[in-house]
């Protein structure tokens, strides 16, 4: 490894957060996506539960089970030098009990090369932060809108508005460093508020739909290149818009293997 490709890790982001340095971070959930991503200079790459939207076809993230999370971390860990890649713990592989918590995030770090893990929550995940990061995992945290708990939401809904709302998150957020975690992600939280968690935390918060303040940002990468055409949430900023031009490769690769244009004497032995 390079010293341009020294590996991210969590003293890393630690130091980023220090010297105001802000950190990139996209999901990534294959090979050649995190290949890419890496070489494109990302800090941290989230294998994220939204594998089960944007790459498996689920309604939501519900249904990902903790072998489909590994098996796509192992392929993304493949690609990686330099970034920091943290596997995102799916539902009911946590909340069930601590010893299940515990067991799964180790999955991650025992069979892929993932630095840390992320889970959602606030005070009821703590103690599963606590042992976690005991034993040696890194933990990313999940605040606001966590796609999990959607039901209960009743909906993709902004978090932390109102005062009581917003009081409980900045607890929670409070809670989340006390446990141990070494990062955590904002989604969908009133800018204002996301902008005072960053302030009194000592650790990096990784916005999404939080505003600028935020010590860094994600978003889902199939979102942000326009591969994913079902919904875009507003807080997401699409960089290039590649369905339409996917659409039209295929359309044109079709018509000339109908028309026999393809395969060319170039392409043939
Ligand atoms: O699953 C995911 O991709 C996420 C990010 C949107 C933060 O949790």
């Amino acid at each position: 490894m390079s010293p341009e490709t020294t590996r991210v890790t969590t003293a890393v982001f630690r130091d980023m957060k220090r010297r105001g340095v802000k950190i990139s971070m996209l999901t990534a959930y294959d090979y050649p996506t995190a290949f890419l991503l890496d070489q494109s200079g990302i800090d941290a790459l989230l294998v994220g539960d939204s594998l089960g939207m944007v790459v498996l076809g689920y309604a939501t993230t519900l249904p990902v089970t903790m072998d489909e999370m590994i098996h796509h971390t192992k392929a993304v860990c493949r690609g990686v030098q330099r970034a920091m890649v943290i596997g995102d713990m799916p539902f009911m592989s946590y909340q069930v009990s601590v010893e299940d918590a515990l067991r799964n995030a180790g999955r991650f770090l025992k069979e892929t090369d993932a630095q840390a893990v992320k889970l959602e929550g606030g005070r009821e995940v703590a103690e599963a932060i606590r042992r976690m990061t005991a034993c040696g995992i890194p933990v990313m945290g999940h605040l606001g809108l966590t796609p999990q708990s959607i039901q209960q939401f009743g909906g993709f809904k902004v978090q932390g508005r109102g005062d009581e709302a917003a009081r409980r998150i900045i607890e929670d957020a409070r809670i989340i460093e006390e446990a141990g975690a070494f990062s955590l992600v904002l989604e969908c939280v009133p800018a204002d508020v996301a902008g005072e968690i960053t302030r009194s935390l000592g650790i990096a918060t990784i916005g999404i739909g939080a505003g600028a303040d935020c010590d860094g940002q994600v978003l889902v990468t199939n979102d942000m290149l326009g591969t994913f055409e079902r919904f875009t949430p507003r807080f997401v900023k699409k960089y290039a818009d590649f369905a339409p031009q996917m659409r039209e490769a295929v359309r044109r690769y079709a018509e000339e293997v109908r028309s026999g244009a393809f395969p060319g004497k170039e392409h043939s032995f």
